[in-house]
């Protein structure tokens, strides 16, 4: 399928790994430009590097947290000049914060606010006026399964995955009349570093029979027992939706949260 977005402009963030790598690579492959976001310097730079190996099309990194009030203004300043206006954007950067609410700190919710629902609507307000400009923009917001199937293992992550997917609803109504589409991925349980420093060491406290295996293995069974396909997700897995729905391809869906999880309604 010729998803129809060659040199568009293209802001991912939290692309410097797992879930926004592979997306920042499809959108590569389909020819868009792309803007890279994350906090790592040295890792950002790496992805940059591998990308100006295998794709023609423009790429740059900036080293932001997107957190921070100002990096809003810092990303839209260098795509401007560089690219020109953003046509796409992709909030995808986060990790999971496992455990309840009684065991939740108030450090835990203020980050995880932060990272997750204040950053988009902050990208998004910033954004969409170049977007309704072109009269032509694409968004999608990362969320999680959770936000449609909370998990109290979960807390924090799922009361904000609700948020992520009433803010892509409401914000989609509210730009639908300028070609502007608006969509959330309810995200699986996806193999990536994410899961790897914030599921699994919180499984194995929590379950003392994954006591001597090995992470792949915990992830294997885990897998096996809460996701019907039975095995975990891939980044690609995740990158090939959104790319879709960022594409010129769709003109129809918007205002919808899309579950990409295996069949799953639980993570663990
Ligand atoms: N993997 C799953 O099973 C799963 C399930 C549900 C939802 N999700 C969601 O999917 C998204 C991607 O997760 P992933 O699994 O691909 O995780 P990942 O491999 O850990 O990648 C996270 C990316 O976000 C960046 N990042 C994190 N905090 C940031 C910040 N404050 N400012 C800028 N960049 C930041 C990271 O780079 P730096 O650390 O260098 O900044 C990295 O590039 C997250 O929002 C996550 O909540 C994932």
């Amino acid at each position: 399928m010729n998803l129809g977005i060659s040199d568009r402009v293209a802001v991912v963030t939290g692309a410097s790994s797992g879930i926004g790598y592979a997306i920042a690579e499809e959108f590569l492959a389909n020819g868009a430009k792309v803007v890279l976001v994350a906090r790592r310097k040295d890792r950002l730079q790496t992805a940059e590097n591998t990308f100006h190996k295998n794709f023609k099309s423009g790429i740059i990194s900036i080293a932001v947290d997107v957190t921070e009030p100002d990096s809003v203004q810092r990303i839209l300043d260098k795509t401007l000049d560089t690219f020109g206006p953003p046509e796409i954007l992709v909030n995808n950067a986060g990790r999971a914060q496992a455990g309840g609410l009684l065991s939740s700190t108030e450090e835990d919710w203020e980050q995880m606010t932060a990272v997750k629902l204040t950053s988009m609507r902050r990208m998004c307000k910033a954004t969409i006026p170049y977007m309704q400009e072109k009269g032509w923009g694409r968004i999608v917001n990362m969320s999680s399964i959770g936000g449609t199937y909370p998990n109290p293992k979960l807390f924090i992550s799922h009361v904000l995955s609700a948020a992520i997917n009433n803010l892509s609803k409401a914000l989609a109504l509210e730009v639908a009349a300028d070609n502007i589409l608006v969509n959330t991925i309810g995200v699986g349980a996806v193999k990536t570093e994410n899961w790897k420093n914030n599921m699994i060491p919180f499984i194995r406290k929590t379950t003392p029979e994954f006591a001597g295996i090995s992470d792949e293995e915990l992830l294997a069974r885990v897998s096996a027992k809460c996701t019907p396909v039975k095995h975990p997700g891939a980044p690609e897995d995740i990158a090939s939706l959104t790319a879709y729905l960022c594409s010129a391809r769709n003109n129809f869906v918007t205002g919808d949260t899309i579950n990409a999880s295996g069949g799953a309604d639980r993570f663990m």
